[in-house]
């Protein structure tokens, strides 16, 4: 079975109604493979503009909107929260899920992130859920461990069955905005073992799963890590706020 190549912007807290005019009319000049989605993630003030904009400029199915974070809880008392119903209503796609910002400066822990996920796939959203390791935990060999600590809570709490509709964004925190990229070598072999872990609970469904490599991706290096054979696309930061550079990437993109 055919993989498709996701390749996700996350804007952070960044850009503005400029950017998503200036994104989306950049994006409607490429024919994209059919195989190939595009996900931009912008701050959610923006997400309804974005949408707006990408309707108007008909981009069709291959694109979608995500949001950068979701609320665990239905709605109520949490101020300042987003639930899934709401980014719904707005036609919102995707949802990033366990950011490393979000996990380091916000102090969401794994068992919260496996909560978010389940409540996004009941939503009908397409987590993109985000797992890396720490400088240190690389240079200690600890690395899969640690991974292995990130995705197990997801996969207990919402079923292997339902794990098919989730998409993994590897991205080792030492190379997020950093300008240190994994070697397309390194990223490799730690992405055949987040399929290879997924493959010990279901093989078919680590054969489908979208595995995202994440950490200054940029024109340059983004062919030769699309070209391994387990990468099937990328999260993108600092290069998805320039509109030339982010389209290079996303032409880059090739489906397994
Ligand atoms: P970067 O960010 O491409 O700027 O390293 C990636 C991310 O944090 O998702």
């Amino acid at each position: 079975m055919a993989r498709r190549s996701i390749i996700a912007a996350n804007w952070k807290m960044n850009g503005d109604l400029t950017l998503v005019n200036t994104m989306v009319n950049a994006l409607s000049e490429v024919d994209f493979q059919n195989n190939v989605n595009v996900v931009i993630c912008p701050s959610s003030p923006y997400l309804s503009a974005l949408v707006a904009k990408t309707k108007e400029q008909k981009l069709g199915p291959t694109f979608a909107v995500g949001a950068q974070n979701v609320s665990e809880h239905e709605n109520g008392a949490y101020t300042g929260e987003i639930s899934t119903k709401m980014l719904q209503e707005l036609s919102v796609e995707f949802v990033i899920i366990g950011h490393s910002e979000r996990r380091s400066y916000f102090k969401e822990s794994s068992t919260q992130i496996a909560h978010k996920v389940s409540v996004a796939l009941n939503a009908g959203l397409t987590p993109i859920l985000c797992i890396g390791e720490s400088e240190l935990e690389r240079a200690t060999e600890q690395t899969e461990t640690v991974l292995a600590s990130q995705l197990q809570p997801v996969i207990d709490e919402v079923g292997i069955e339902k794990f098919v509709d989730v998409v993994i964004a590897y991205e080792p925190v030492w190379a997020i905005g950093t300008g240190k990229t994994a070697s397309s070598e390194m990223a490799q072999e730690t992405h055949q073992f987040i399929r290879q872990f997924i493959a010990q609970a279901d093989e078919n469904v680590a054969d489908k799963v979208p595995l995202l490599y994440g950490g200054s991706v940029n024109a340059s290096n983004c062919e030769e890590l699309f070209a391994q054979a387990d990468i099937d696309g990328g999260l993108i930061g600092g290069a998805s706020l320039k509109a030339e550079q982010f389209k290079v990437i996303c032409l880059a993109a090739k489906g397994k």
